[in-house]
């Protein structure tokens, strides 16, 4: 059965969350098939916890190792209990953040390698990839600055690394992009919110396979 599955990425405070939201108001009247909205770390109960345990800022002393490893842990609960079931239903899943974010924070950020990262995402994921990628583009200075004025003394534990950490995350993001020229588009979010949804609902109904269209 057809299927599409759609990821997007982008540095924290790239506006993500509220651009998926309003892309699926828009997008819905289009689609002939149910679609799913989820997300990571995250997206299925125990996914949900693990995501706590990663985010909480007390575990300072996490390994990067651990941290590349929970993230992966969770994605594979998440593909297992949320995503894959969806594809095989034939549903569209738009998922905020998936195995780039790993690539770009653990692979880069954390300097694991985007190889080593990949390999254990490969076991996580079982090799499914999706078809297409958004990538959000802020500079991570301004995406920071958002989440200060957002939620100034409640960041999580990525949140709270300095700027050093979130521009080689950032220049991570940008090798990420170079390796999948064709999945990935990158979308500039210093726009109008309405622009930046814009954009988004007219690259996923470009991309998306006929059938799932309403004619
Ligand atoms: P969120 O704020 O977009 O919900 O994501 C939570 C944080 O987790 C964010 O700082 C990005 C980070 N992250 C990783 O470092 N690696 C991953 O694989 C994922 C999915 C998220």
């Amino acid at each position: 059965m057809k299927s599409f599955f759609v990821s997007f990425e982008g540095p924290d405070g790239s506006g993500k969350s509220t651009v998926i939201q309003q892309m699926v108001t828009q997008i819905a009247p289009f689609l002939k098939v149910p679609y799913l909205v989820t997300r990571e770390p995250g997206g299925s109960k125990i996914a949900e916890q693990i995501r706590q345990l990663i985010l909480d800022p007390a575990n300072d002393a996490m390994s990067a190792e651990t941290e590349a490893l929970l993230y992966a842990a969770a994605r594979s609960q998440h593909m297992k209990e949320t995503v894959i079931p969806a594809l095989l239903e034939g549903k569209i899943v738009f998922s905020d953040r998936f195995v780039d974010s790993s690539l770009a924070y653990q692979g880069v950020g954390r300097d694991l390698g985007i190889k080593q990262v990949k390999q254990i995402n490969d076991f996580a994921t079982k090799g499914i990839a999706p078809d297409l990628t958004i990538f959000l583009d802020v500079k991570p200075e301004i995406g920071l600055a958002r989440i200060a004025k957002q939620r100034s003394g409640q960041e999580d534990r990525l949140e709270q690394e300095k700027l050093l950490f979130h521009q080689k995350v950032y220049a991570g993001y940008q090798t990420v992009i170079k390796q999948y020229p064709e999945r990935i588009q990158v979308i500039d979010a210093n726009r109008l919110l309405t622009d930046v949804v814009d954009d988004c609902v007219k690259l996923i109904i470009k991309r998306l396979p006929k059938e799932l269209l309403k004619d």
